[in-house]
């Protein structure tokens, strides 16, 4: 059986679909914090089992019967993210499952600027440990983090935010059909793959531009400094761990580390991959969608 973690987020989703469309329903299992969210799966054929990388106890249940495991890196910042990626490692191994497959990430570096890639470089050394076969999947960052600056963009017609850099902005469907091809072609990728990014690097200018095209208005992007940046962010709400959290991709991206951009995505999923004004577009409409919702939602008043 395969089975995969973080089958309710966004890519273990997306993973599990194109997995679907490439072997039976029987022999894929997703281990899921909420058993609730993936009813649809189970109504597809798919085991759903509960496993929380922090209560190790659920894993071991979660995954048995193991033959591959797909190890979605879990959506915790900060201290605590390595040891819930290693203990689904360490889970995976105990189920027996005879290969394991990681979320890397493009740039995962033990000495990033960026500290999630801290912890991809740390996982990936651990993984590399166990002696069993495995592939730690170096994804392209993702082109949905570009969501963060698209209300202030649209809101003030501007991006302002500290100097960036290049970063090969991948989107999710690319990256879960690379997924599902390492799964069922052990031969496509082993081992530490190369980058699997999109086609191009863009910075926060070149975005501006795609926006100020796909909108048809006029999005500028303003450079200002490390520590006004900051300094404003925190007025405007957000939490100073957030806001170091976001200045060092900033500076990361900065410094260059997101700028590669390597074919074997392309390759191994046999077409281009999606540019970056596909996702722009459906993140566009995600908030369309949303405004026109909320619109609806305001009940009517009749004039009196
Ligand atoms: N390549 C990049 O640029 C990039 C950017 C951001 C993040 N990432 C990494 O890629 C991962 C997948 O991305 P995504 O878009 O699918 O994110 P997502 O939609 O937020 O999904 C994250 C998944 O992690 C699960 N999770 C969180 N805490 C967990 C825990 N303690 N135990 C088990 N599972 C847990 C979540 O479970 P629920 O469904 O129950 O919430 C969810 O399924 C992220 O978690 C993050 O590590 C990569």
């Amino acid at each position: 059986m395969i089975i995969i973690t973080g089958a309710t987020g966004n890519l273990g989703g997306r993973i599990v679909a194109r997995l679907l469309e490439r072997v039976p329903a029987a022999a894929i299992g997703v281990s899921v914090r909420d058993e609730a969210k993936a009813t649809g799966l189970t109504a597809k054929g798919v085991r759903v089992r509960e496993g929380d990388f922090t209560r190790p106890a659920t894993l071991e249940k979660s995954l048995e019967g193991a033959d591959q495991v797909l190890v979605v890196s879990a959506a915790i910042r900060g201290g605590g993210a390595f040891e819930a990626n290693s203990a689904a490692i360490d889970a995976a191994v105990a189920a027996g499952a005879s290969r394991i497959l990681y979320t890397s990430h493009q740039a995962a570096s033990a000495t990033s600027l960026f500290p999630p890639q801290r912890v991809h470089a740390a996982t990936e050394e651990y993984l590399a440990q166990q002696g069993i076969p495995f592939v730690a999947l170096r994804n392209g960052f993702y082109a949905n983090a570009l969501g963060i600056h698209l209300d202030s963009a649209l809101s003030t017609g501007k991006i302002t935010i500290p100097e960036d850099g290049p970063v090969s902005w991948t989107a999710h469907e690319d990256l879960a059909e690379v997924a599902a091809v390492a799964l069922t072609e052990p031969d496509a990728i082993s081992g530490t793959s190369p980058p699997l990014t999109a086609s191009a690097a863009l910075d926060l200018g070149d975005v501006a531009r795609v926006l100020t095209r796909l909108t048809e208005r006029t999005i500028t992007r303003v450079t200002i400094g490390d520590d006004e940046w900051k300094a404003a962010a925190i007025a405007r709400g957000l939490p100073p761990m957030v806001a170091d959290f976001s200045l060092g991709m900033f500076q990361a991206a900065r410094r260059g580390e997101f700028s590669v951009v390597n074919p074997t995505l392309e390759t191994t999923i046999a077409h281009p991959p999606l540019p970056v004004e596909h996702t722009l577009q459906q993140l566009l409409g995600r908030r369309d969608r949303s405004a026109a919702g909320q619109n609806r939602a305001v009940p009517h008043r009749p004039n009196r």
